[in-house]
């Protein structure tokens, strides 16, 4: 007898997904990937859904682009592991491009296998070489999910919360989230307020002299994508000169094309100590980095840190193949370009909406907050578009502290067409008809 086919794969497999995979792994959208190209997901029943929110942040260049997919191909077949029993070409190849592709000042390079052991990494190498125990680290960041960047990570305390005892001497200070400060409209007050805290930690708190470094995301993402006013990574930098703290800056979501530069950092133009980056370098392969002057990195001695998969072959091949198509498609330039075209249309639809708050972002990293009839943030608001969006077939995701904030993260080459659809839908859905 032929069983017929279940006709709705996707639900057979939500079920067993149910049955067998560890339920604290939660997941925005009920649909089941099969294969996905370019801007789009399928699902197993073969419906294409419109993907903004490219695995958070990782599909820069689309999925399955045809040159990562060829380049993945053919390292599989060539050289899959060595891990650090050798050398080989494409970790070596890799760390040169990444010297080239980044702020000056930067040219020794470590891989790893994600964002949150890129930080890892970079927090063992701050405390080992300063001899110092203190990380300063901004209220409303998200560093990852390991214990160390747990307690690095205060977004919310969902993310928190039980996990203690964690690791010490990590001081934290306010973001300049203007909007969502009690400054409103005033950068300035909300930048001055927040260098005095830090002045005030390392009086009351802390002696600078004790601090390794700190650590800041460039545009704040989990956080609720909140770009600081210009000027004060600057005084940062500044503050860490002159008490001889490295100042980390994590590229992990805003790298790679994201803000309409290839580095959110080079909108300020300043140098970091160490610089982080993961998600849309290896264009969906897991791999990570962390970049710092060989002046420092020569002060950690061989083997004091190290991954047996980190700056693996074939992870390598698919980023020396994604920066390249950065590079060769000028998907930097058409993230600036195309991400001002969208923040423009959204921010004039949105004049009829007084429940959109704020849109804002840098290049195709865009955020849109919603608030209720008081102004207060609006969780409700942002779910509501969120459903609608999927309903329509498009993935979006939400962030921010009580998930108030709808984030937009295209692939940076989607096409104009799908662009056009994709506002389309989050336009219909956000006048909450
Ligand atoms: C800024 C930032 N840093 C670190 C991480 C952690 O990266 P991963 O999830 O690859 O460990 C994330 C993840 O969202 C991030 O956005």
């Amino acid at each position: 007898m032929v069983m017929a086919e279940p006709t709705n794969k996707n639900l057979a497999y939500l079920e067993l997904d149910e049955q067998y995979v560890n339920p604290v792994l939660s997941r925005s959208a009920r649909i089941v990937a099969e294969r996905a190209s370019g801007s789009w997901i399928y699902d197993m029943n073969g419906d294409a859904y419109l993907d903004m929110a490219t695995g958070i942040a990782v599909n820069n260049v689309g999925h399955c682009h045809p040159k990562v997919v060829a380049a993945v191909q053919k390292q599989v077949a060539e050289l899959m592991h060595t891990s650090v029993t050798t050398h080989h070409k494409p970790y070596i190849d890799l760390a040169k491009k990444l010297v080239e592709i980044t702020p000056k000042s930067l040219d020794s390079v470590f891989l790893a296998n994600s964002g949150a052991e890129a930080v890892e990494g970079a927090m063992k190498m701050a405390r080992y070489i300063t001899g110092r125990p203190g990380i300063i680290n901004f209220r409303g960041s998200f560093h990852g999910r390991t214990i160390m960047t747990t307690a690095l990570t205060t977004s919310k305390l969902y993310y928190r919360e039980k996990y203690e005892p964690l690791p010490s001497s990590i001081f934290t200070v306010p973001f300049p989230y203007v909007f969502g400060s009690h400054f409103k409209n005033d950068a300035d007050a909300c930048v001055q307020d927040c260098l005095d805290q830090i002045e005030d930690l390392f009086h009351r708190i802390v002696s600078p002299s004790q601090v390794a470094a700190m650590i800041i995301e460039p545009v704040q993402g989990e956080g609720g994508y909140i770009v600081p006013p210009k000027g004060f990574l600057t005084a940062l930098r500044r503050i860490c000169d002159e008490h001889g703290i490295l100042l980390i800056i994590d590229e992990v979501q805003s790298g790679f094309g994201r803000t309409g530069k290839m580095f959110a950092i080079e909108h300020e133009g300043i140098e970091p100590d160490i610089m982080l980056m993961a998600k849309g370098i290896a264009g969906g392969m897991p791999l990570s980095a962390f970049i710092s002057r060989r002046e420092l990195t020569s002060r950690w001695p061989a083997g004091r840190h190290g991954s047996t998969f980190g700056g693996n072959p074939v992870s390598c091949a698919a980023a020396l193949a994604t920066i390249a198509v950065l590079q060769e498609e000028k998907l930097v330039e058409r993230s600036a370009v195309k991400g001002a075209e969208i923040m423009k249309r959204l921010r004039e639809a949105a004049k009829k909406m007084p429940h959109v708050g704020e849109i804002r972002g840098l290049g195709m990293m865009i955020g849109i907050e919603f608030v209720d009839e008081h102004g207060k943030p609006s969780k409700y608001h942002a779910e509501k578009v969120a459903e609608k969006c999927l309903e329509h077939k498009m993935i979006v995701l939400t962030c921010g502290l009580g998930g108030q904030v709808i984030r937009l993260i295209p692939p940076l080459n989607i096409s104009d067409a799908d662009c056009d659809k994709a506002l389309d839908i989050l336009i219909n859905a956000m006048t909450m008809k």
